[in-house]
């Protein structure tokens, strides 16, 4: 062969490549985009972002916020949605705005695979959020500073009214923060509400700060920053797993607990992206990701293997949570605008 031929040949081939290429972004093109807002830890929302993009070939655009946070964008964007899915993060603000008629229906193909409390919140929000995982709410404390500061141990929600705990509780704001919008309704649901409200105002003298995020109490413990914090017992256990100081506890006097959970936006943009994802968020395999990103909470999908890590919620005091009260929008904005003029404003 001239060389004359190689270099034509040569050009004939790298043409057919770029046609190839050309072909290939215009097919990853043609699978579109997909707007998430998630609501569990980063890590994981990392995690879900690039498996579904690699499985797929859709461009995901994520964006990580607090429960509280995606509800009232979601809510503010109702008139021309910017997001197509919603994922993860606690079920009360998804079942407000499933009420608000803000998110839409659907049935995943997926339903018959998943465990009864997760049909159960699809039930209840008629037909517009699933569960997705489930967790206890419990606190934990940071072990070398309550023995530096002689606190002893501390195992029920009472402990942390202890005088020695004067500004060394940590719990998020449960207007941004579904962790602690479930502290608020699970203490009115042990305590009563009147109860309920006296122990949060006492509470309040021990807090240091009112987070926006759910978790960032179980980091300031891990880091030393508060000798107590309230949050989902599997976020404390990522700190444990990663040999922080910590101990984790399940309240004496019988504690509350979450369905995370994932709703379709109404009006999304890119709906058959959306819808994908939800099946696909479903599966065995892509629940497995949450523990290997180190959150332990318990799997939706009855075929995930439950991490060894999450918290038994066989093992601890679950109270009959109320998930279609504490959804429901009249009562979460009551207990919200309650809670801040009662307790967030109080002089300590
Ligand atoms: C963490 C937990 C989730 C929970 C979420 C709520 O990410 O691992 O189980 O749903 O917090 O977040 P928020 O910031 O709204 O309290």
């Amino acid at each position: 062969m001239t060389v004359k031929k190689n270099l034509a040949a040569a050009t004939m081939l790298a043409g057919t490549m770029t046609a190839l290429s050309f072909m290939s972004a215009g097919a990853a093109q043609a699978q579109g985009a997909l707007v998430m807002y998630c609501g569990v830890q980063e890590e994981w929302c990392r995690a879900m972002t690039n498996a579904f993009e690699r499985e797929t070939g859709i461009k995901v655009s994520m964006t990580r916020k607090s429960a509280g946070e995606v509800y009232a964008q979601v809510k503010a964007e109702a008139a021309n949605p910017r997001a197509d899915i919603w994922w993860g993060g606690t079920g009360d603000p998804h079942m407000q705005a499933a009420e608000e008629g803000i998110t839409d229906e659907y049935k995943s193909p997926k339903m018959g695979e998943l465990q009864d409390w997760a049909v159960r919140q699809w039930e209840q929000s008629k037909g517009r959020t699933v569960g997705i995982y489930s967790g206890a709410l419990g606190f934990g404390y940071n072990t070398e500073l309550a023995q530096s500061k002689k606190i002893g141990d501390l195992k029920c929600w009472a402990d942390l009214l202890k005088p020695e705990l004067k500004d060394e509780v940590q719990v998020a704001d449960p207007n941004s923060s579904g962790t602690a919008y479930t502290l608020l309704a699970t203490i009115v649901q042990i305590m009563g509400e009147d109860k309920g409200f006296e122990y949060l105002k006492a509470l309040h003298k021990n807090v240091n700060q009112y987070t926006k995020s759910g978790a960032a109490p179980a980091k300031a413990m891990a880091l030393g920053e508060t000798t107590a914090g309230i949050a989902f017992m599997h976020d404390i256990v990522t700190m444990v797993v990663d040999k922080a100081p910590v101990k984790v506890v399940a309240p004496c006097e019988g504690t509350g607990y979450e369905i995370g959970s994932m709703s379709i936006i109404k009006g999304a943009k890119n709906l058959d992206n959306a819808k994908k994802f939800y099946d696909w968020a479903l599966t065995a395999d892509a629940q497995k990701l949450g523990a290997e990103a180190k959150s332990y909470q318990v799997p939706s999908n009855k075929n995930t293997p439950i991490p060894p890590q999450a918290p038994k919620l066989n093992d601890i005091k679950l109270i009959n949570f109320d998930f279609a009260k504490y959804g429901s929008s009249a009562e979460r904005k009551r207990l919200l605008s309650k809670w801040d003029n009662e307790v967030k404003n109080l002089p300590k």
